[in-house]
């Protein structure tokens, strides 16, 4: 696995949760990071310590804390992994999952989460073969949860049946192939998408920056990715979070992230969305400027900054083979991006208005045309996570081609 993958295990309460114990060291062996949140009945079986010596994280339990909530909120947590594993899936907690229910931190998270989620049973046979318990497993079936087990054997209760847990081999093994032939129509591309503004120094307080606010960009990556592709965010300063699942590479400058771009090459695509400064300060001051008496002002001379998208169009060795650039204009859009496409020499731009009125800076909604050399495309007004969905698609139809 290139990047390292995470998984968020939900830890149930049943006979089987010292499994969970021997699946975090398997998952961690494998290179596969684990975060867990106990549920109370779980803690009655496995202790919060032992879990989180092997995790090597803390453990999260109570809906209600207010440190936890502090330092990773409950949607966060639901979002920071690349899979959620619920292993052992007990019938109680499968009939939450399956009527939404919601009432403590495991099923909340599970109730919040945009991620896969794979489950793995264990209950004493007579509940599993209840037609309540197996009314709830279509359902979470047809909602697309992944199912591992149960296996069928003796049980710790003195039956025999299908109710037990699968080994915890066998759930790793699930959850690596999942990563690794995670479907999807950019399974095994790379790319790097650049995003939000750079900050240029005039001296170690003050920058020149611009109003971008990266959610385009990020919107992008996180599509790419959940596309399957390998993802590599190379991100100016925003206020945003890392897409799960995506490396973000943090830069302040052009010229660092001319850099940081460089550095991620080969790949196979590339998407060039941030709003990089066209000039930095030539003479960038070592010590704060003082402010002058008899209101003398300083002398900010610029110089251009290197065009990161028209370099890696025209990189000799690592052209990646598809190269999208954004462009902002505020008059002439479409023409304007045309003489950009032929001037920066990239495949693909998508062009937007970013005049005031259209509110495209910081807003949330675009109205972008998707220009090749071949043509035009205008496409209707939509949100920018709708914009990246798009845009994804028809980078993964290319690659289908
Ligand atoms: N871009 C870049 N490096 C730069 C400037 C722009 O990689 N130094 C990329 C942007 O990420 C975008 C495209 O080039 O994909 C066009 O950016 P835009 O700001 O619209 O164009 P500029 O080249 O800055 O031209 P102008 O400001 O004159 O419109």
């Amino acid at each position: 696995m290139s990047q390292q993958k995470s998984v968020l295990l939900i830890i149930g309460g049943g006979i089987a949760a010292y499994k969970s114990l021997e699946l975090i060291r398997l998952l961690s062996k494998g290179g596969v990071k684990t975060r867990a949140i106990l549920t109370e009945a779980g803690s009655q079986f496995v202790t919060p310590l032992s879990v989180s010596a092997l995790t090597g994280e803390k453990v999260f339990g109570d809906l209600f804390s207010l440190t936890d909530e502090a330092e990773m909120g409950h949607i966060e947590l639901s979002r920071s992994a690349d899979l959620v594993v619920v292993a052992p899936a007990t019938a109680d907690l499968m009939a939450k999952m399956a009527n939404g229910h919601a009432n403590d931190l495991a099923s909340t998270t599970l109730m919040a989460t945009d991620t896969e989620v794979l489950i793995a049973p264990a209950m004493n046979v007579r509940m599993w073969d209840h037609p309540a318990t197996q009314r709830n497993l279509a359902t979470l079936k047809q909602d697309g949860v992944r199912v591992v087990g149960p296996d069928e054997g003796d049980m710790a209760c003195g039956e025999f049946g299908p109710g037990r847990l699968s080994e915890p081999a066998v759930i790793a093994d699930q959850i690596f192939s999942y990563f690794t032939q995670k479907a999807g129509p950019l399974a095994g591309k790379s790319f790097l998408v650049t995003a939000g503004p750079t900050h240029e120094p005039i001296d170690p307080v003050r920058y020149i920056a611009n109003r971008s606010s990266g959610k385009q960009g990020y919107a992008i990556a996180a599509e790419l990715s959940k596309l399957g592709a390998d993802v590599t965010l190379i991100s100016g300063p925003t206020r945003l979070d890392a897409p799960a699942g995506v490396t973000r590479v943090e830069v302040e400058s052009a010229t660092d992230m001319l850099l940081a771009t460089e550095r991620a090459l080969p790949v196979d695509g590339a998407v060039f969305a941030a709003a990089v400064a066209d000039w930095r300060v030539a003479n960038q001051a070592d010590q704060k400027i003082k402010k002058q008496s008899g209101g003398d002002l300083p002398d900010l001379a610029l110089a251009e900054n290197p065009d990161i998208l028209a370099t890696i169009s025209n990189h000799a060795e690592k052209r990646p083979s598809l190269v999208v650039g954004f462009a902002a204009e505020t008059q002439t859009v479409i023409e304007n991006a045309q003489k950009k496409l032929a001037k920066k020499a990239c495949d693909w731009i998508v062009a937007n208005d970013v005049s005031p009125e259209t509110g495209t800076f910081g807003g949330d909604q675009n109205r972008v045309h998707l220009i090749s050399k071949t043509g035009v495309e205008d496409w209707p007004l939509q949100s920018k996570a709708d914009v990246a969905k798009n845009l994804a698609q028809r980078i993964a139809d290319h690659f289908g081609e």
